[in-house]
């Protein structure tokens, strides 16, 4: 599966787990997530939920190969592909959500931070958002969300140029909360996410309505709109392109495409 999960003292634990593939999130992976989410709502035994990956990653991305083999294209009927409900769940997630952050975190990896209450990155963490090198479009309303954290010319440049950022400029721009030493980093976070789950449940939850219920209905128009393109571009040849390099170890050529 790819994805441990563990409840713990009230704490929902979500950690990307396949190192060798640089924690990469396939199908399944979205699926244990987002499943794992909703099942968190509903279930009074968790009260905070945390992310995390390892500190030598936190994760790749989406699984190239799955975009490539499989790609979530349905999804007008009822039952969206895993990556959108994974998206869904964590930008509806009613409960404080805590994320860990060392090493890469590409594409939705950075992506899901904008939806994640608190937000600590240890010094080696590199963010990126290189969906225009892919071929492709932004996601998780971060074409909305992104600007409006960070001004648009910065996110224009991230989002455009997709090269990597340190958590220092990430923290300096709003997207994290504070960088702490990698050997301190997960231990930390875990200790913020116990002193929420001591706080009453409810405060919580509304406290975190009252800040982020205005901006529901944009968020979920602006995925709907980003959604329908990702999909159109994932089976582009712009985006063949983009994998077919990743995998051959090669710069894509995107010259021939106008
Ligand atoms: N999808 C599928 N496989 C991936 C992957 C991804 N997103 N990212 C890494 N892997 C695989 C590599 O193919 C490689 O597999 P192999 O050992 O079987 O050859 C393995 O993970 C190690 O990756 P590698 O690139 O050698 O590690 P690295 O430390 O040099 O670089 C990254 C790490 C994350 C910077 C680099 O792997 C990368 O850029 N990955 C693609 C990121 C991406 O574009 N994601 C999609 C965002 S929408």
């Amino acid at each position: 599966m790819s994805i441990s999960t563990s409840i713990d003292q009230g704490i929902l634990t979500i950690e990307f787990d396949r190192a060798d593939k640089k924690n990469a999130i396939t199908a399944a992976m979205y699926q244990a997530m987002a499943d794992a989410l909703r099942a968190a709502e509903g279930d009074s035994a968790v009260r905070v939920i945390l992310l995390r990956g390892k500190d030598e990653i936190f994760t790749a991305g989406n699984d190239l190969e799955d975009f490539m083999q499989r790609p979530p294209t349905g999804g007008d009927g009822a039952e969206q592909p895993p990556v959108f409900q994974f998206l869904y769940q964590i930008s509806h997630a009613s409960k404080p959500v805590v994320a860990a952050v060392s090493g890469a975190a590409v594409g939705v990896g950075t992506t899901l931070l904008l939806h994640c209450d608190f937000v600590y990155a240890s010094e080696t963490a590199k963010l990126s958002l290189p969906f225009a090198q892919l071929g492709l479009c932004p996601e998780a309303a971060s074409s909305l969300l992104l600007p409006r954290l960070v001004g648009y010319q910065r996110a224009a440049e991230k989002l455009m140029l997709g090269e990597p950022f340190g958590a220092q400029e990430a923290h300096q721009f709003g997207l994290v909360t504070r960088v702490l030493p990698v050997a301190e980093l997960h231990a930390f976070a875990l200790q913020q996410a116990r002193k929420l789950a001591a706080l009453p449940a409810s405060s919580l939850r509304e406290t975190k309505r009252l800040m982020k219920g205005n901006d529901m209905a944009a968020v979920e128009q602006k995925m709907a709109e980003e959604g329908a393109v990702f999909r159109r571009m994932l089976v582009a040849p712009e985006a063949k392109e983009a994998f077919t390099a990743f995998f051959e170890k090669r710069k894509p050529d995107f010259t021939k495409f106008s």
